[in-house]
């Protein structure tokens, strides 16, 4: 009996994780691994914004050379700003230590968060901070509350702020439910180009979180050319086998 409740339990489990974030609408990463120009951004943005604080300690600089066409060279001068020789893994110069101190959680390395959060949450994280006097950081997240993140693209975003409405209850009480955001001060980036930026970096992050996909879609497309030419083959035989046969 205990068995089956449990069972229970978990099959209702996605149901209740799901109800958790009810009201907050992630909008789609649309990620295109199949744009390297896009994936070569978003490294790059990558090490500039977020690597101050953020590891990702199972990729390899020239791993990411290989998969995104980026020679030694090109590697030294777009991506490596830490002194790491191109063999080395992409770990951040802030000591773990150090990290916990000043943001009372450390920065968690990024190589699988694509995995965990899914890349629509990512996406729609990067963009969701908005100004809140109350937090330390002066910002909070919509998709995170409470984060203790700063808001690092502000410059390319600019500032938001959050607006919420009123809801009232049959007995008359009222809460706030979260609205919409709304530019405050615009960054150095348009809002489409800002979601470009982000998307740049959301596909960065689920490239490195299954860097084999790259390869396995390559992989992919080239099982079915051989089914199809196998295809044609087989059938010129199969004609030639019957042809005898009449
Ligand atoms: C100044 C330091 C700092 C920088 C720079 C920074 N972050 Fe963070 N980030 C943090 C901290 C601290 C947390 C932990 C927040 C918490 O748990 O409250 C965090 C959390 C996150 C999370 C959520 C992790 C989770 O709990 O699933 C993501 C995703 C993330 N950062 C992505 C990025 C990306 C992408 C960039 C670059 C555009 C970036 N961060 C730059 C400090 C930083």
């Amino acid at each position: 009996m205990k068995a089956i409740v449990c069972a229970f339990l978990l099959v209702l489990l996605p149901v209740f994780a799901h109800a958790q974030d009810q009201g907050i609408k992630l909008e789609s990463a649309n990620v295109d691994l199949s744009n390297t120009a896009s994936l070569q951004r978003g490294a790059k943005f990558f090490v500039n914004y977020c690597m101050g604080c953020h590891s990702a300690q199972y990729v390899r600089y020239n791993r990411v050379g290989r998969d995104l066409g980026l020679n030694d060279a090109q590697l030294q001068s777009y991506l490596i700003f830490t002194g790491s020789k191109v063999t080395d893994t992409m770990v951040s110069a802030m000591p773990p230590a150090d990290a916990q101190k000043w943001f009372s959680v450390a920065p968690p390395d990024l190589s699988l968060e694509s995995r965990s959060r899914g890349a629509d949450w990512i996406y729609t994280y990067l963009k969701s901070f908005y100004l809140d006097p109350k937090s330390g950081t002066g910002v909070n997240n919509v998709v995170f509350p409470k984060v203790s993140m700063p808001d690092v693209l502000w410059e390319l975003q600019g500032t938001q702020k959050a607006l919420f409405s009123t809801i009232k209850n049959p007995d008359g009480s009222t809460y706030q439910v979260f609205d919409h955001l709304e530019l405050v001060t615009s960054g150095k980036l348009t809002p489409e180009q800002f979601d470009r930026a982000d998307r740049d970096i959301t596909s960065f992050l689920v490239y490195i979180g299954d860097p084999v996909m790259l390869k396995s879609r390559d992989l992919g497309l080239r099982v079915i050319g051989f089914l199809i030419i196998f295809f044609v083959f087989a059938y010129l035989l199969k004609r030639e086998i019957w042809k005898k046969i009449h």
